[in-house]
């Protein structure tokens, strides 16, 4: 029988020990296995880290008939001892005094010893997590989510927990997920949709962002952040673009521009060198097999001084680049993920910040310029990854606030509240989202989207 009155320890703390140890029970799955005359050897991974510890099973085991049979995929509990690896490779095996099979993986387990394509590895996504690639992807994000918490708190934000279910579309740009629980026989029969009669009386969405809710927070607790996962129901089949997603939003009461795009280079370079040190082993993987200028691409987030323009600067570099894109560049035109790309990648070859975006295309809730017809928007662009960070200096001033949203045919009866805010000892603040899974892609050089979600989501498929 499995062992579970013993206390398990987990691969990565012996692999890293000092000294040899007597009695230690681990568990986990079998990766490979095979017989010589007198013993068996296996490589086994608990997922604490990316290595597998080597187990020697001998012969005068009392199950080693069971052992024997012990397929790759397998759940086993060894208990034995640790001692020195004669072997190439490693400091440490397991020599085994016990071998209990938890139970054993049938031949059809599809991760045998070879190497699988992503595609492939997207379609087994609950099995995915299991191979080298995939454990080392989610254990980075799931460090840098820890990361995100102890930069702020260290900083002494305040975590705020903001709503998932909305009345309210912070965007404006209408890509939200429905939420009614209204009969659709009844909408159908009715010929619409009685939102009087829907759950919360009114029209209900999923959330696209935080912020409007952080900014309340902002108001009263000076810095929060959101970090939680949000919706958005644009068809966009891209490598960077997913129906569901997390972002971290901070939100800084006292904070112009400038205050938040030091916040957002400070931040990126945190959490670089966080995983850079925290996930050595993981990180090498990467380097070694996704992304060969990776240590470069990380060293230059680090160290860098990202760039600073203007969006009509850009709008000027792009033009005189002499490179044909498909979507020509003009003043007023939202970049689009190649005018991103070339100017980090290629012009920059770093992080850059665009600021002072055309107000046509950016939210109701951007500070408005002296100009009149820019905002204090702000976009960091990275190589590889295009926007990464997308955020501003809000409108402070309820005067102008509540022309612009009279000049987008907003309706303010419906944002009462964040009027409010205006009204009642409103100061300048500034705040910013940044996309997590960006943020992962980033940090580990993987191009799609979905292969840093554990279970994605995007236009036309929500397996598992
Ligand atoms: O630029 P966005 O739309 O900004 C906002 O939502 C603001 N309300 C944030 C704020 O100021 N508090 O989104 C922020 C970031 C983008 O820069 C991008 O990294 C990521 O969120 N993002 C997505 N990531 C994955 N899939 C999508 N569909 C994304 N849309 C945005
Ligand atoms: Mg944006």
């Amino acid at each position: 029988m499995e062992n579970l009155a013993m206390k398990r320890t987990k691969i990565n703390k012996l692999l890293n020990s000092e000294f040899l140890i007597d009695n230690v029970l681990i568990k986990g799955w079998v990766r490979t296995r095979r017989s010589s005359k007198t013993f068996s050897f296996m490589e086994i991974n608990d997922g604490s880290c990316l290595k597998n510890i080597q187990v020697i099973a001998e012969i005068d085991l009392e199950n080693y008939k069971e052992i024997e049979k012990i397929t790759t995929g397998s759940a086993v509990s060894v208990k034995g001892s640790l001692v020195e690896s004669p072997g190439k490779g490693q400091k440490w095996e397991i020599h085994a005094d016990e071998v209990d099979i938890i139970n054993f993986a049938d031949e059809t387990f599809p991760l045998q010893k070879k190497r699988h394509s992503d595609e492939f590895l997207r379609t087994i996504a609950h099995l995915r997590p299991r191979t080298n690639k995939y454990g080392a992807a989610f254990r980075i994000r799931a460090e840098l989510a820890f990361a995100i918490h102890k930069f702020y708190r260290d900083k002494g934000f305040k975590y705020i927990n903001t709503p998932i279910l909305t009345g309210s579309d912070c965007e404006g740009a209408g890509e939200m997920f429905r939420v009614t629980s209204l009969n659709p026989a009844v909408v159908a029969e009715q010929g619409k949709m009685n939102f009087k009669e829907d759950f919360f009386g009114q029209e209900a969405n999923l959330t696209v962002s935080g912020q409007l809710s952080a900014e309340m927070f902002a108001l009263a607790l000076g810095d929060v952040y959101t970090f939680g996962p949000t919706f958005r129901a644009e068809n966009s089949h891209t490598s960077r673009h997913a129906a569901e997603f997390w972002m971290l939003e901070p939100e800084m009461a006292f904070c112009d521009l400038k205050g938040n795009m030091d916040h957002g280079e400070e931040l990126i370079k945190y959490l670089t060198a966080h995983v850079k040190k925290n996930c050595a082993d993981d990180i090498e993987l990467f380097a070694r097999f996704v992304d060969k200028n990776l240590t470069k691409v990380l060293d230059t987030l680090i160290n860098s001084k990202y760039a600073r323009i203007t969006y009509a600067d850009a709008v000027d570099i792009l033009q005189k680049s002499g490179k044909k894109f498909e979507n020509r560049v003009e003043y007023g035109i939202d970049f689009n993920s190649e005018h991103e790309r070339f100017l980090a990648e290629e012009y920059f070859k770093k992080p850059v910040f665009l600021i002072n975006y055309p107000k046509t295309i950016k939210p109701f809730y951007m500070r408005v310029n002296d100009d009149n017809s820019t905002v204090a928007a702000v976009d960091l662009l990275a190589p590889r990854i295009g926007e990464i960070i997308g955020g501003s200096q809000r409108e402070e001033r309820l005067d102008v606030l509540e022309t612009r949203m009279d000049e987008m045919g907003m309706s303010k009866q419906s944002y009462w509240w964040y009027l409010d805010s205006r009204r009642f000892g409103s100061v300048p603040h500034s705040g910013f989202g940044m996309g997590f899974e960006r943020l992962v892609m980033m940090l580990t050089g993987i191009t799609n989207i979905r292969d840093v979600i554990p279970f994605p989501r995007t236009p036309g498929s929500i397996d598992f």
